[in-house]
């Protein structure tokens, strides 16, 4: 099985996306699945311009020469796409709307009615694989996350793919430091890196171990207070500079 990873975040193994993508993929290499990960910020993805080239000139080839050529083999032959995001304005970062844009040439031209709704089917030579999201945010509510849902599972529908399931992270921000300050957050990676073998061995994720993966652990006043603190505390050493 493969799986292609794309992480979004400009802070790349670095960032709060990757604290659950790693572990999640883990569980995946260790479950069989052969993984490639890629960041957009190590990767020359320019902007879709529109032309409709991939549809009408050359189908099925982007005219724009840059590393989505060297993606497109990758993205067509993938059993699993793995798309991590930070949320962005409520949305996927830009990086990764511009990859999701440049798919389009995964899709043929001419509409048809599926289901009763107009769609553009599917070029051969395309997996119909699966799509998982993984996202982080720095909020504390989980339905941060709605619209970047709504979006993807839009996308799925649009790209033939089926939407497998989502790990989201609502208060991502302070994931990290609640590691290092030896809080028990440990269940949290662990049910990541159990949803990544449970998709290879099972073909699908139970809603309980995603539901691990979201799971609070701040209450929300604690939060506030503990967010706005560690703010605090860097403005006004900046301003001492
Ligand atoms: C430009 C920008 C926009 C953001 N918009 C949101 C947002 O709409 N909602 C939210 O909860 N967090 C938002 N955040 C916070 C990020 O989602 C959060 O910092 C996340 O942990 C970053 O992940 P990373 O470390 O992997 O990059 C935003 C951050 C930036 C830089």
């Amino acid at each position: 099985m493969k799986v292609l990873a794309i992480n979004s975040s400009p802070r790349m193994d670095k960032g709060n996306t990757a604290l659950i993508l790693t572990p999640f993929l883990e569980g995946m290499t260790e479950a069989g699945a052969e993984v490639e990960l890629f960041y957009t910020s190590k990767l020359e993805i320019k902007h879709c311009d529109g032309a409709f080239t991939c549809w009408l000139r050359t189908p099925g080839e982007c005219h724009l020469k840059d590393d989505m050529q060297m993606l497109y083999p990758k993205l067509r032959e993938a059993d699993i796409w793995v798309l991590a995001t930070p949320v962005y304005v409520d949305g996927v970062t830009g990086s990764m709307k511009t990859l999701m844009e440049r798919t389009i040439p995964l899709l043929l031209p001419l509409i048809e009615l599926r289901d009763g709704h107009t769609r553009h089917p599917p070029r051969q030579g395309t997996r119909y694989g699966k799509v998982v999201l993984v996202a982080n945010c720095g909020l504390w509510e989980t339905d941060n996350f709605d619209p970047l849902l709504v979006h993807m599972k839009a996308y799925c529908r649009n790209l033939y793919r089926e939407f497998a399931g989502a790990l989201v992270r609502p208060n991502g921000v302070m994931l990290g430091g609640m590691m290092q300050m030896g809080a028990e957050v440990n269940d949290i990676f662990e049910a990541a890196r159990d949803a990544g073998r449970q998709l290879v061995q099972d073909g699908k994720m139970s809603p309980e171990t995603l539901g691990i993966v979201s799971r609070e652990f701040m209450p929300l006043e604690m939060y506030v207070q503990q967010l706005n603190q560690g703010l605090q505390m860097v403005l006004d050493a900046l301003e001492k500079k």
